[in-house]
């Protein structure tokens, strides 16, 4: 939290023009709400703002119709926006493609139409497991344009994390591409898909965009060829947008909780669409000469709120790009910035730090003057980082948007707001939150926590992007959000309030590791590790680290009769891969006699963290979990083995 390096000498205050929205927004929320959701098109103006007479189930809109297709397309394609660009995207190999507004209207009725005909209906369940190509876009809003629900799983996942999303969602149809491209090598999307719908019941079609070229298994009744069913479809195809409840869902996105499985985070479509499109506008006051860039994985909630849905309504242009960041150079992209003339830049701070170590020269070569702002999300921003992004990207020009959200809450909470008023900023703090958030940081009593103490960050009021229940699992929703401190949405987020009231963010507070901003829990690792034949107890946590923030780090017990070894190290790493993905994998194993439990049989996963952080035996006697020394010293002389 230093201050010393500060870029901006003034007075630290919200800021007049934001504290009059901030206090507006709260003084009467359902008038606020009501003017501003008329930002969008509806079909039936809804009847009450907000219904929160079965909390923690609060319903926005209610009695409101709209269609996110139409919000994003057909109104726009009747105003001079009709040829405009929507999406300008590039490949890695360089390939570079634009598609209109109006094109993507064409290509999106077209699909709607293809999914109509193999009997998707209101409601139903399409996943999606697609790199980031104009397809995906398409799918999304083809299956909102008839009031199904997408599902989208990150093309990164296994085929087993796949096959758990599908299931649960109980998805009918899969829409995936024959392969996709990393560092020039294919990943084998379609391959990929066979084993995971091998294990699903419910998927009767299996959709395959064109997009790798390789030589993929089509399954005679089950897969068809993207391309193949589009060209059936007359281009001058028409589906007439479903008018849906504002509370309807709109997609299902599965994200890493502390128990269990992922849990499907379901969000309502008209509440969510007016929070996208408004966060968008305050964060960064988007206008139609941008060229918006976020670098997302559409695959995560920031590519379905900021790739996806906020840019569409607005009808600004996106630059998309599939591919490694620095492949085939550490300049990729900014080299795409220069070349498409990029305005604002939002992306996560571990590919700051990963272009910060790169070296400034790669940043140096290029014309970068297009840029007006640039973001972050994802994981804290260390001020080392912010202050590089905002010198050397920046040119001490444009100013940081740090914003703090969760894929709960659909879209910003915390963020600096250029299109409200910019409040003067400090490098690493999100600074305050947006209208209609009340963000408080509590203790562990549930007491707000004194100026400058770290403690939890609660949200008071709701809003309407937040979350509208975990898929199917109402008692999850009601226990994991509101079960902490009764009836107040807590984030899982430690947080600091400074004096000047900015808040400040701290990690995770829960078992949950943000892995180069990829969140994912610590309980599923362990599954996926105590799943191999070799091991009998798994603890996973996580370890900082400079580039990625953190990254998992296992302790094992193996079973009798094996014995500890590189290559079964290698194999669980294989395995860990296989089970969830790539962004599961340990940084390292580290194989044990036994895991050190207090004697209530929990797991000290500080004594843990305290040996992978290298602290001493003198800082572990101050752990936590009612552990006595004597406990953690007999621990630590049974755990024995292989450390390090
Ligand atoms: C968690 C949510 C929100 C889109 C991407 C992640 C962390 C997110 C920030 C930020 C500090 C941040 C929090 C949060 N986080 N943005 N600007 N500063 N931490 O969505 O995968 O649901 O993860 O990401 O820990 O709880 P997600």
């Amino acid at each position: 939290m230093s201050e010393m390096s500060l870029p901006f000498h003034v007075k630290f205050e919200p800021g007049k023009i934001r504290s009059e929205e901030w206090s507006k927004s709260i003084k009467d929320p359902e008038k606020y709400w009501d003017e501003k959701a008329r930002a969008l098109s509806w079909f039936r103006t809804w009847d009450k703002v907000l219904d929160d007479s079965n909390k923690p189930f609060y319903k926005w809109f209610v009695g409101g119709k709209i269609n996110a297709s139409y919000n994003c397309l057909d109104r726009h394609v009747v105003t001079e926006k009709k040829n405009k660009v929507a999406y300008i995207w590039e490949g890695e190999s360089g390939e570079v493609k634009t598609v209109t507004y109006y094109q993507l209207y064409k290509e999106v009725n077209r699909f709607a139409k293809v999914l109509q005909d193999l009997g998707v209906k209101k409601g139903d369940r399409i996943a999606l497991y697609l790199p980031m190509i104009p397809e995906l876009p398409t799918a999304m809003l083809a299956a909102t344009r008839i009031g199904a629900i997408h599902v989208m799983v990150f093309s990164g996942f296994s085929a087993d994390a796949l096959a758990d999303r599908i299931n649960d969602a109980g998805a009918k149809i899969l829409i995936t591409a024959d392969g996709s491209f990393r560092r020039g090598k294919i990943v084998e999307l379609k391959k990929t898909s066979d084993v995971a719908v091998e294990k699903c019941p419910t998927i009767e079609k299996v959709i395959v965009v064109k997009y790798s070229g390789q030589q993929v298994q089509m399954k005679e009744g089950r897969d068809l060829w993207y391309h193949e069913l589009m060209s059936k479809v007359p281009s001058n195809t028409y589906v007439p947008p479903e008018p849906v409840d504002s509370t309807d869902p709109i997609f299902l996105l599965y994200t890493s909780g502390t128990t269990g499985k992922p849990k499907g985070v379901q969000h309502g479509t008209g509440g969510y669409l007016v929070w996208v499109y408004w966060t968008l506008k305050w964060a960064f006051d988007v206008n139609d000469k941008d060229i918006w860039w976020c670098t997302a994985d559409i695959g995560w909630i920031t590519g379905h709120s900021y790739v996806v849905y906020g840019p569409l309504l607005h009808g600004i242009t996106s630059f998309m790009y599939d591919g490694a960041p620095d492949y085939p150079q550490p300049d990729r992209w900014w080299d795409a910035i220069e070349r498409h003339g990029v305005t604002i830049f939002y992306t996560s701070p571990t590919a700051i730090r990963m272009f910060m170590r790169f070296g400034d020269e790669w940043v140096l070569k290029h014309d970068l003057s297009t840029l007006r702002a640039l973001g972050s999300v994802g994981e804290p921003i260390n001020p080392e980082a912010w202050l590089w992004y905002y010198k050397v990207v920046g040119k001490e020009r444009c100013p940081i948007i740090d914003t703090w959200w969760q894929t709960e809450t659909g879209g910003f909470m915390i963020s600096p707001t250029l299109g409200i008023e910019l409040v003067p900023l400090k490098p690493g703090s999100a600074t305050y939150p947006l209208p209609s958030i009340v963000a408080e940081v509590y203790n562990d009593n549930g007491q707000p926590a004194p100026v400058g103490e770290r403690g939890y960050l609660v949200i008071k009021t709701p809003w309407p992007g937040m979350l509208q229940t975990l898929w199917r699992d109402p008692e999850r929703y009601k226990m994991v959000y509101f079960g902490r401190f009764e009836g107040i949405y807590y984030t899982s987020d430690y947080a600091i309030r400074d004096q000047d009231g900015y808040i400040w963010f701290l990690g995770r507070a829960d078992e949950v590791l943000k892995v180069a901003g990829h969140r994912i829990g610590t309980v599923e690792i362990e599954s996926a590790l105590v799943s191999h034949k070799s091991v009998a107890e798994a603890a996973v946590i996580g370890k900082a680290d400079e580039i990625k923030g953190e990254v998992p780090v296992a302790f094992v017990v193996l079973r009798s009769g094996f014995t500890p070894s590189d290559e079964l190290k290698a194999e669980l790493s294989k395995h860990v891969r296989a089970t969830v993905g790539p962004i599961a994998v340990p940084a390292d194993i580290i194989f044990v006699n036994k895991l050190p439990k207090t004697r209530s049989g929990k797991i000290m996963r500080r004594l843990l963290k305290a040996i992978v952080s290298g602290a001493t035996l003198g800082d572990i006697s101050t752990l936590e979990d009612g552990a006595s020394v004597e406990e953690v010293k007999k621990a630590l002389e049974e755990m024995g083995g292989h450390l390090g």
